[in-house]
C-alpha cells in the first residue's frame, strides 16, 4: 500500500492555543522525541508576532536548541516577511506560509486583508528565492467559522497564485473541523487534478468529530500527507470555536492497522504521546494513548 507521510504540528498549532506557556527546555525535548518517532517532517513553531502569538515567543531559541535527525524536514508558519527573515536566520528546513481563504477569517487572524497577505508572502517567496522549499496552508479551505461555506473555486483560485509563484507544496487546512467526508472527497479530487505537481497535504481539526473520517476519505481519494497533532491538541486563537486538530497517534494508529506505511514507530509516539497531559497539565483528546492498541489484550475475568 501507498506510503502516507507524517507532519507534527503539535508544538505550534498545539502549544500555540494552550493558556499557560510551555518551558522552552520542554519544547526542545520534545521535539528531540518526536525526531526518533519516524515523521516525515515537524512544524516545530512560528514565527509570528510574539504579541499575536505569546506562546511561541521563544520561537528562535527552540529552533536554534534542537537536534536535527537526518531525514526529518524541520518547518516553521510564517505569516509575512519579517517571520520569513527570522526563520531563514533558524535554518528553517522549510518556511510554511499562511494565510486564509477566508477574508473575516484573514483579517482576524492575521489583521490584513487577504490580498495585503498575498503581496506579503509574494515577498517572502522572493525573499527566499528558492534557497528553501516553500509550502503554503490555505486556512479555513473548507468553511469559515464566520462566513461560513467556502466555495471550492475560491480555494483553487488562491492555490494556483501560489501554485504560479513557483512554491513546492499546497496545505488545505480545515481550521474549525467544518469539513465532512463527502467534501473532502470532492476537493481532494479536485486538488490533486488541479496542482499535480505539487505536494499536497491536508489538515484537519477534531472539532465535530469528522477528522479520521475525513483522513481516510483523503488517503481513499490519493492523498499522502497529512498534518497532526499528538494527543489532539490545536487550535486558532483567532478562529471563534477553534478546537484540537487529528490527533497523530490515533490517526496513524488507525492507517497502521489497515495496513498502510507510514514510516512511523507507534510504540514509540505512543510512549510520547502519554507525556503530555503532564506537559499542558490538562488531559488530552487523543484515545488510543489512553484505550492502547487494537492488538493490547486484557487479561480475561477470573471465573
Ligand atoms: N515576527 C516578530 N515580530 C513581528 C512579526 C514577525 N513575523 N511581524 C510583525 N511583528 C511585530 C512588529 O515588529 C511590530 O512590533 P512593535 O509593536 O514592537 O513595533 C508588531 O509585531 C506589529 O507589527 P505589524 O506589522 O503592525 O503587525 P500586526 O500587528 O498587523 O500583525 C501579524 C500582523 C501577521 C504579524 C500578526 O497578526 C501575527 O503574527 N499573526 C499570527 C497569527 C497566527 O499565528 N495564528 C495562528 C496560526 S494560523
Ligand atoms: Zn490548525
Amino acid at each position: 500500500m501507498k506510503r502516507i507521510y507524517f507532519n507534527e504540528v503539535v508544538t505550534r498549532d498545539g502549544f500555540q492555543m494552550e493558556s499557560a506557556f510551555i518551558p522552552t527546555d520542554t519544547k526542545v525535548v520534545l521535539v528531540d522525541a518526536l525526531s526518533e518517532c519516524g515523521y516525515a517532517k515537524i512544524e516545530v513553531t512560528s514565527f509570528t508576532s510574539p504579541k499575536a502569538i505569546p506562546m511561541l515567543r521563544d520561537a528562535e531559541e527552540v529552533m536554534g536548541r534542537i537536534r536535527r535527525a537526518p531525514g526529518v524536514e524541520y518547518t516553521v508558519l510564517v505569516p509575512n516577511v519579517r517571520g520569513a527573515e527570522r526563520a531563514l536566520e533558524s535554518r528553517a528546513d522549510e518556511l510554511n506560509l499562511v494565510m486564509s481563504v477566508s477574508e473575516t477569517h484573514n483579517l482576524a487572524n492575521l489583521r490584513m486583508p487577504r490580498e495585503k497577505s498575498f503581496a506579503a508572502l509574494t515577498g517572502v517567496i522572493r525573499l527566499v528565492d528558492g534557497r528553501t522549499p516553500v509550502n503554503v496552508s490555505l486556512s479555513c479551505s473548507f468553511g469559515c467559522p464566520m462566513e461560513g461555506a467556502v466555495a471550492l473555486d475560491e480555494v483553487l483560485r488562491w492555490g494556483e497564485r501560489f501554485a504560479a509563484l513557483g512554491v513546492r507544496g499546497l496545505t488545505l487546512c480545515d481550521t474549525t473541523g467544518m469539513a465532512h467526508p463527502a467534501q473532502v472527497a470532492q476537493w481532494v479530487d479536485a486538488a490533486q487534478r488541479r496542482f499535480a505537481g505539487l505536494q499536497l497535504t491536508l489538515h484537519f481539526h477534531n472539532t465535530r468529530g469528522m477528522g479520521l473520517a475525513n483522513v481516510l476519505t483523503a488517503v481513499q481519494g490519493g492523498v499522502d500527507r497529512f498534518d497532526g497533532s499528538l494527543g489532539g491538541l490545536g487550535g486558532c486563537p483567532y478562529a471563534p470555536g477553534a478546537s484540537g486538530n487529528i490527533s497523530t497517534e490515533d490517526a496513524i494508529h488507525m492507517l497502521d492497522a489497515m495496513g498502510h506505511d507510514t514510516g512511523m514507530d507507534l510504540d514509540r509516539l505512543l510512549a510520547v504521546a502519554r507525556r503530555m497531559p503532564d506537559i499542558v497539565g490538562h488531559s488530552v483528546p487523543g484515545q488510543v494513548a489512553r484505550a492502547g492498541r487494537i492488538t493490547d489484550l486484557h487479561p480475561a475475568p477470573v471465573q
